[in-house]
């Protein structure tokens, strides 16, 4: 049997659709959501990342301004241009596109961004917040993933779900979401003895190691949701998942695609956190 196909691009429009109406009330009131993004460099894959980031705001409405600075920057230039857009009244949200330059101290960068501007929900205080249960910028891949699940109807609470991957950007994040949905979660890592068989107990396995099709039908229980976060570049220049997604389906239930899963997702909630940082620097959320 072939699973059901949970489409990211879908619900992706669905909630696009619904920031759209309210960018439509709050331009009403004279509030234009405005998102500043940052990119330090020449990556390849960042540039495409920052270009999809600008014609989301584009399409709906946002004021957006897109900083691309040479890669030689230095930490003092970028925390100045951060300091600034921090007091800037027309922006919303500040996003600073990873990974930066070896000579930038990221974690520098992260901390300058004002709390309630931090629209990837990286700075300690959002992930301390996150990790206390108190309202917070969540970040965007996680909070995805969970808004993925729920749109296709699937229930978390008492749940078994495991995680596979435990980077602070998703595997740790979407751990205490899955938890904050009532379910019971298991990590497993790149040190995880008997991963195959830790995962076969899973009714909801989230994947997110960054190995291309790294997790085949032996690690999936018949019927279990899978989603798949990877997103590997191959040498063909073909995307691919952490998920061997053609064995997979033939046994699993619910499964997300890639492209068109997770990573259109990521996007959307960056634009539902625009969105909530402007409501609540205009007072209106
Ligand atoms: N690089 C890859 N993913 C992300 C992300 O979610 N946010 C930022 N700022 N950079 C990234």
């Amino acid at each position: 049997m072939t699973a059901t196909i949970i489409s990211g691009k879908q619900v992706s429009e669905e909630i696009r659709g619904s920031i759209a109406g309210e960018v439509k009330e709050l331009a009403a009131k004279g509030v234009v959501p405005g998102l500043a993004v940052v990119l330090v460099g020449e990556d390849p894959a960042s540039h495409v990342y920052v270009r999809n980031k600008e014609k989301a705001c584009h399409d709906l409405g946002y004021y957006s301004e897109v900083h691309r600075l040479p890669a030689d920057t230095s930490q003092a230039d970028l925390l100045a241009l951060v300091d600034k857009l921090n007091h800037q009244d027309s922006i919303d949200g500040i996003l600073v596109q990873l990974p930066l330059p070896k000579h930038i101290d990221e974690k520098a960068v992260i901390n300058a961004i004002a709390v309630d501007k931090d629209v990837d929900g990286f700075h300690p205080v959002n992930v301390g917040n996150l990790v206390i249960g108190d309202d917070s910028l969540l970040p965007c891949t996680p909070a995805g993933v969970i808004e993925l699940i729920k749109r296709a109807g699937i229930s978390l609470s008492g749940k078994h779900a495991v995680v596979i991957g435990r980077s602070n950007i998703v595997g740790k994040p979407v751990s205490l979401l899955l938890q904050r949905e009532n379910a019971t979660v298991t990590m497993c890592h790149s040190r995880t003895a008997n991963m195959a068989e830790i995962a076969r107990q899973a009714d909801v396995l989230v994947v997110a190691i960054g190995r291309a099709n790294f997790i085949d039908a032996s690690y999936v229980k018949p019927g279990a949701v899978v989603i798949d976060v990877g997103m590997n570049r191959l040498e063909n220049g073909k995307l691919a998942g952490d998920v061997d997604f053609e064995s997979v389906k033939e046994v699993s239930g619910p499964i997300t695609p890639v492209p068109g899963g997770v990573g259109p997702m990521t996007i959307t909630m960056l634009m539902q956190n625009t969105l909530t940082a402007a409501k609540r620097h205009h007072g209106l959320a």
